[in-house]
């Protein structure tokens, strides 16, 4: 009773079709994300043959990136199996491996999906103890921890990767306390969730993080974890790399970044940086012998350009597409500029009329200007426009945010 089905994207929005495969209730979808691993195919269907289908109604739904053979690898392998199998085969690894978690999440239609890894380091046995606790604790997300009594991590490979794992797991729980709270191993690439908690469209997965963007993002009601042992890659190699560490942190900015509060802060601390670059042209500008009023109106737009590449790619990244480049620098120019304008007459005006010191009168318009450029930049430099088609699942989001 073995059916296989090969879809790319689009193609797949059937979900009155779909669904009609796996009608049982409570049923899981295992979601693998898969990048050439034709050699791990085969071990892995007969894993989850083994030991999922007779204990929890199940289908398998890989969400496949590669340049090899794994698609067709698949296909064979699925004559086997007692469950339903597809493919969906993306012309373009748009998110990487979270973008294709996030792709096989909004195409699975049963209660439960499982994600895991396509290299047999997770245990298909899991499965459904995953979905069944799930089910008890009337949780919508359950981790499979390697950091709990039971757990371990036996299969990630050498001592750097060991360290790298837990600095980046403490840097990730210290940044996110509350949304964290309970979820020992948010780096974990093995967990359930509850299709009724996953809101799909506000997700912006960025390369390996996948639970990590479903916790903080959409965090749903109950969590709970299982224990489990990371085992070893049954073939080829991880396809992680140093650039995936790179986007990683990028990924960690971006959904701090997420909340008003947190783009503020970030927002001061980069002004603050801008200093550096303003200093150091002033400084070259008069050695060069140029008189100090022109060398500090060029130095500081030093300082403006340096802020507003920062700004761009640390805390306005996902928020870019409703403007051109051009519009956007000319904006914030133009914002970081009447900010020095402003502030002599609004200082004046504070001790003129307010009665204060000069030095008051001067931190409070520093301040006020600083919420001004903020607001100003938030407003009109990257507020979606009205009735402007950039990428609708973003500006839901946006819009969400905002509100
Ligand atoms: N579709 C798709 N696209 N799949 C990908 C991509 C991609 O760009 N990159 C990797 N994958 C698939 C791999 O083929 C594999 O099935 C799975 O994602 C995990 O990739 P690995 O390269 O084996 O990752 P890892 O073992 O280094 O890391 C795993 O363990 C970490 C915990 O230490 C992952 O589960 C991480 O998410 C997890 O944090
Ligand atoms: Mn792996």
């Amino acid at each position: 009773m073995s059916s296989f089905e090969f879809t790319v994207p689009g193609e797949l929005g059937d979900p009155a079709v779909r669904a009609a495969e796996v009608a049982e209730p409570g049923a899981v979808t295992i979601v693998v994300p898969t990048f050439n691993e034709s050699a791990n195919i085969g071990e892995l269907l007969h894993r989850i043959t083994e030991s999922v289908p007779s204990r929890l109604p199940c289908e398998v739904l890989f969400v496949d990136d590669s340049t090899d053979d794994t698609p067709e690898v698949i296909a064979e392998a699925a004559q086997d199996c007692p469950f339903p199998v597809t493919v969906i085969h993306r012309e373009e690894a748009v998110g990487g491996l979270g973008g294709a978690v996030v792709e096989g999440i909004k195409a699975a239609t049963s209660d439960w999906i499982v994600v895991m890894d396509g290299d047999c380091q997770h245990p298909p046995s899991l499965v459904p103890e995953l979905v069944a606790t799930g089910e008890r604790a009337g949780a919508g997300l359950v981790v499979a921890s390697r950091y709990i009594k039971g757990g371990s991590r036996a299969g990630l490979a050498g001592n750097y990767r060991v360290a790298v794992s837990r600095c980046a797991t403490w840097l990730t729980k210290s940044l996110f306390p509350r949304r964290l709270h309970g979820i020992s191993d948010p780096m974990s690439g093995f967990f359930a969730i509850r299709r009724s908690a996953v809101t799909a469209e506000i997700l912006q997965p960025l390369g390996y993080k996948i639970l990590l963007e479903l916790a903080v993002r959409s965090r749903p009601r109950q969590v709970t974890e299982v224990p489990f042992v990371f085992q070893d890659r049954y073939a080829g190699e991880s396809k992680s790399t140093a650039q995936e560490g790179l986007r990683f942190l990028r990924h960690l900015v971006g959904l701090r970044a997420a909340s008003p509060a947190a783009r503020m802060i970030g927002f001061g601390l980069i002004g603050a940086t801008g200093f550096l670059p303003n200093l150091l042209g002033l400084y070259g500008l008069t050695a060069a012998g140029l008189h100090y009023v022109p060398a500090e109106i060029i130095a500081n737009q030093l300082g403006v350009a340096w802020n507003f590449l920062l700004i761009e790619h640390l805390l306005f990244r996902d928020r870019r597409r409703h403007r051109n480049w051009w519009d956007r620098a000319g904006r914030f120019a133009l914002l970081a500029n009447l900010d020095l304008v402003l502030r002599l007459p609004l200082i004046a005006l504070f001790v003129d009329r307010l009665g204060m010191g000069a030095l008051p009168a001067t931190a409070l318009a520093l301040v006020t200007t600083f919420v001004l450029r903020f607001v100003g930049t938030e407003a009109l430099v990257y507020l979606p426009r009205r009735g402007h088609q950039g990428a609708p699942v973003r500006e839901s989001e946006t819009a969400r945010r905002a509100a």
